[in-house]
């Protein structure tokens, strides 16, 4: 079968990693992919903005089965669009991908099924926040409601701070806002929950803690993801009976009460208090570096079980994994989540100590000429599986020392949760 994935980061890589040696695979085409990717498939670029390219591109190079890895083709409606068309495909649509492309959407269901989460209101207007404002308590978090990369939350430990991010949202800094959501501070640990399902079934998909502040001890600007580790120090089995309770399964109940299908994985990003679940947000994808940190630990096929979603059979599909400890670490661009330099060259990728258990996934890469270059601000994911934690961080400064890459940064303390620093 033919397979197309749609994404250029670190997540998609690892997909393609994770497929490639599926016996029933014969060609994979990555819609644009990165270098990484180039070396183990076939790069196509093609604007994901772009559905009727999209949509060409799987008639001429007969798509079978397509994988689509970031959130904006599914907010958008990439699935509902290919819908004339014969591909199969793994991801949400449109109505289902509200539950990221919408906070407010989220939040009011979250209300309706008495969902776990933080209190919140939904304001029209900069004065109406403002006044608000006055008598809440702070810390206070203030959100965006559409899309907005990660970036459109801000946690405002005062009254001028709120207002200021209330004038930047309305401004438009996330794009037009008709809505602000005003919520309560959660104050606990967080933790990335993740499940797959068919709209019939559902599988868990492991857990891992993303590190999401650019500097060490969590502390600087939000970033995509500084690095990750899996599974959650935070997890356990009753813990993730309430989540699966509490929060999952009202949420998909929630959609088909509205007559929503939900094909795809769901990433809960909880906070843990107590042993006790809330939702922060859900995003309707594998997050990322949490897939890079996860896959390698899977044992059953890959492509196996996203066909299987698919087809409405995933409750024939057993999905196993190792029991190792898997850390990520993300080598960034210098500047990163601000302004960074582009086309910067990467060498010694070759030298590198690759392996079953370690590996090295690429992000924001291109190959020109026989060389790699730098172009994102996340640009290489470096991966370890070990009986632990501390073994693995180990084994991936080994990798980042050959690499020797010195206009790129990373955090040393990736898991210090997990690890004796
Ligand atoms: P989101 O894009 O909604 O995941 O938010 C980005 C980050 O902001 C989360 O990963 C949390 O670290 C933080 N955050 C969001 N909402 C809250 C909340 N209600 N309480 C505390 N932290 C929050
Ligand atoms: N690691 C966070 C995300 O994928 O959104």
């Amino acid at each position: 079968m033919n397979v197309g994935i749609i994404g250029s980061g670190g997540r998609e890589h690892a997909i393609t990693h994770s497929i490639k040696s599926s016996k029933n695979v014969e060609n994979i085409y990555c819609i644009p992919g990165n270098a990484g990717t180039n070396k183990i498939a076939k790069n196509i670029e093609i604007n994901i903005n772009n559905f009727d390219q999209i949509k060409s591109l799987i008639i001429e190079k007969s798509i079978d089965f397509l994988i689509i890895g970031p959130e904006k083709p599914l907010v958008d409606g990439l699935v509902d669009y290919l819908k004339d068309t014969k591909v199969k495909i793994f991801g949400p649509n449109k109505a289902a991908s509200q539950l990221e492309g919408s906070k407010i959407f989220t939040k009011n269901l979250c209300k309706k099924y008495s969902i776990p989460t933080a209190n919140f209101g939904v304001f029209q207007s900069s004065s109406q926040s403002k006044k608000f404002l006055e008598k809440s308590n702070y810390p206070i978090v203030i959100k965006a409601d559409g899309l907005a990369a990660g970036k459109g939350v801000y946690i405002c430990e005062d009254k001028n701070s709120a207002d200021q991010a209330v004038d930047e949202i309305f401004d438009g800094k996330f794009g037009f806002a008709e809505n602000i959501l005003i919520e309560e501070f959660l104050d606990g640990e967080e933790m990335s929950f993740f499940i797959i399902t068919d709209g019939v079934s559902i599988k868990k998909f492991e857990t891992a803690q993303d590190h999401k502040r650019v500097f060490e001890g969590d502390k600087g600007k939000n970033t995509g993801g500084m690095g990750a580790y899996s599974p959650s120090r935070l997890i356990n089995e009753s813990l993730e009976k309430k989540i699966i309770e509490k929060i999952i399964k009202p949420t998909l109940q929630g959609l088909k009460d509205q007559n929503i299908d939900y094909v795809g994985f769901l990433y809960a990003g909880l906070m843990i208090k107590d042993n006790e679940p809330y939702l922060i947000e859900y995003n309707v994808r594998m997050g990322d570096p949490e897939c890079q940190t996860i896959l390698p630990k899977l044992k059953t096929e890959l492509l196996e079980i996203l066909l299987s979603c698919v087809e409405k059979t995933l409750d024939k599909i057993k999905i196993s994994w190792s029991n190792e400890k898997s850390l990520c670490v993300v080598l960034c661009s210098n500047g990163y989540p601000d302004k960074y330099q582009k086309n910067v060259l990467i060498n010694n990728l070759d030298k590198l100590d690759i392996s079953k258990n370690n590996l090295c996934f690429h992000a924001g890469t291109i190959s020109r000429n026989n060389k790699i270059l730098a172009t994102g601000g996340r640009v290489l994911n470096f991966v370890s599986l070990s009986d632990d934690f501390s073994s693995a961080r180990k084994k991936i400064f080994e990798n980042l020392k050959i690499l020797n890459w010195d206009k790129g940064f990373f955090r040393k303390d990736i898991g210090y949760k997990v690890i004796d620093l």
